[in-house]
């Protein structure tokens, strides 16, 4: 009979057969583990890649929502809310709390949820409800790539030294980081951050270009640029030309008066196309009536170093 031309590829051995159903499955293996070498760091790149696109993302809603409060690096302003780039915020914060999730849940909660009262809070504004589901203005995608966002700080802010960590400024306010660092170092009495925020009447008077920063003013106002319309101004009016415009603004009130007034009691006259009640309304529990006089008198002087 004749012989088909493919009679070459049967195989008559057993043991002929066996070797190449052994060899066929070794080259079979051998390619998925190659595959499966090559697939993990591909999808690890992947999901950097992707993470790193959530961050991207996170900084810039972080830039036009979160930093005119919370400070353009998570640095935080005094009065207007605290810092979250702080090592304290990443290492203590929630023990404190004692709340037991993880950071990134609390990111979630609260930039979802907001903080639904400001009774006896010293924030001058409430942090807002952002979810959408709550009914704020961003989706979940947003709210979770901001948490990407602030969450990415954490490995350079752990590094912070107690000096460095920003978060010293709102110590005291309802934490006990200034007990925890002060026990950290072995001292027994403490003398906290939180010192420096009450009015102490025998504490050396703090220096009018302190306290502006301290305090939180220029947070929400330009000192060097002028009032005028084609000025941007931040939260609130720039205080560049203060010494000119003063003792234009309320009929009856100097200068002096007015600057004054503006500062212990910020809604007795609001500057058109300014909120109320942004402002914090209590630096005069902050400042002694002397500190208050100093910063009045060096926001007035035109020859005020820039
Ligand atoms: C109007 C000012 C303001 C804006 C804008 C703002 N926050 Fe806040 N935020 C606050 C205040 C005030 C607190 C503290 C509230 C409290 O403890 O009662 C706070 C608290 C937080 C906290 C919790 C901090 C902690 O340790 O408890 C996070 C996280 C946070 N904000 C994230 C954000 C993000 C993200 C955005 C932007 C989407 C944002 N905030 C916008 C004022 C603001
Ligand atoms: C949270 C933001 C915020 C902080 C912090 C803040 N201010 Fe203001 N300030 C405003 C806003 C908004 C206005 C405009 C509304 C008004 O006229 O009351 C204003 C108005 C003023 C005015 C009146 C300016 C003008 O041209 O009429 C002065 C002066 C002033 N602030 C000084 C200060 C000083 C000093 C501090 C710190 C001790 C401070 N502010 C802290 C938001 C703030």
């Amino acid at each position: 009979m004749h012989k088909p031309l493919y009679h070459y590829l049967y195989i008559k051995s057993p043991i002929a057969k066996i070797a190449i159903g052994i060899l066929a499955l070794v080259v079979t293996l051998a390619v998925l583990g190659g595959i499966i070498v090559t697939e993990v760091p591909r999808m690890e790149a992947q999901t950097a890649n992707w993470n790193g696109r959530s961050i991207e993302k996170g900084a810039a809603l972080f830039a036009s929502n979160c930093a005119p409060c919370h400070g353009d690096h998570g640095q935080g302003t005094m009065n207007v809310a605290p810092a979250l780039n702080s090592k304290y915020w990443f290492t203590h914060r929630l023990d404190d709390l004692g709340y037991t999730g993880s950071q990134k849940s609390y990111v979630l909660l609260t930039v979802a949820a907001g903080r639904p009262s400001k009774v006896n809070s010293q924030w001058a504004q409430r942090m807002a409800t952002w979810s959408r589901n709550y009914g704020g203005p961003l989706r979940d995608d947003q709210i979770d790539a901001l948490a990407n966002y602030i969450l990415n700080w954490q490995e350079s802010a752990v590094e912070q030294t107690d000096e460095e960590d920003p978060w010293q400024p709102f110590d005291g306010v309802d934490t006990g980081w200034a007990g925890v660092r002060a026990a950290e170092a072995g001292i027994t009495e403490t003398v906290g951050i939180s010192d420096t925020q009450t009015v102490s009447e025998t504490a050396e008077p703090r220096a009018p270009e302190v306290l502006f920063v301290n305090m939180g003013c220029s947070g929400c106002h330009n000192l060097n640029e002028p009032q005028d319309e084609n000025t941007p101004h931040l939260v609130g009016p720039n205080l560049g030309n203060l010494a000119e415009v003063a003792g234009t603004k309320v009929p009856g009130e100097d200068a002096e008066t007015y600057v004054h007034t503006s500062i212990v009691a910020p809604n007795d006259f609001v500057n058109p196309g300014y909120l109320p009640n942004l402002m914090p309304q209590n630096f005069a529990e902050q400042m002694t009536p002397e500190e208050i006089n100093a910063l009045v008198t060096w926001l007035l002087d035109p020859n005020r170093p820039q």
